[in-house]
């Protein structure tokens, strides 16, 4: 069996987390031939994880359940991505652990740029007060401080960002 591994995406609402993770899959099942299974923050959300909210609870329990499916799916070789903000470092290194073969890339974008590109209207929304506990609005968003790979999208094309998480996730020994 080949070598399971999660590529965990970390960051802001709108910093690219979906873009990227859907090259870097398409690329590892055409390049590499491997299964690869994308746990997407917005699709969990519409059933594993439907009914959920944004409490501190609320998302760490989403972020176990991600976890949970990512390690089985590791365990049996497939190729796995998860893109959820995913903003608590103690529940993501939660995930490091239960998941071993564990590659965090953090997508590092500014707020503003977050907020500008604003392409589900909620950092608008989050702004007027129509959302509360909005993700980098009011509420905390903890960056990693030893992830694997960090990206800048904002600086970045897709390619570059996708080809520098290929790059690690290769020198790792994940993929061959
Ligand atoms: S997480 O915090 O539990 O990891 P997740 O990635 O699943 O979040 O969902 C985030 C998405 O839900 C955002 O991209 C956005 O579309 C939507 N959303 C709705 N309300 C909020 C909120 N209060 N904070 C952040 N995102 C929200």
């Amino acid at each position: 069996m080949q070598k399971g591994f999660t590529i965990w995406f970390t960051g802001l609402s709108g910093a690219g987390k979906t873009t990227v993770s859907r090259l870097v899959a398409e690329q590892i099942r055409k390049d590499y031939s491997r299964n690869v299974e994308i746990l997407d923050g917005d699709v969990v959300r519409t059933n594993l994880s439907k009914g959920l909210g944004f409490s501190k609870e609320d998302r760490d329990t989403n972020i176990l359940r991600i976890a949970f499916v990512a390690s089985l799916l590791t365990r049996n070789g497939v190729a796995t991505i998860t893109a959820a903000i995913s903003p608590y470092k103690e529940i993501r290194n939660k995930a490091r652990e239960l998941i071993g073969n564990f590659v965090e890339v953090f997508v590092d974008c500014p707020l503003e740029v977050c907020e500008q590109r604003d392409i589900k209207g909620l950092y608008a929304k989050a702004r007027a007060g129509e959302i509360k506990g909005f993700t980098g609005i009011d509420d905390p968003y903890e960056a990693p401080e030893n992830p694997e790979v960090v990206i800048h999208t904002n600086m970045e094309s897709v390619e570059e960002s996708a080809k520098k998480i290929l790059d690690k996730v290769k020198e790792l020994g994940y993929l061959e």
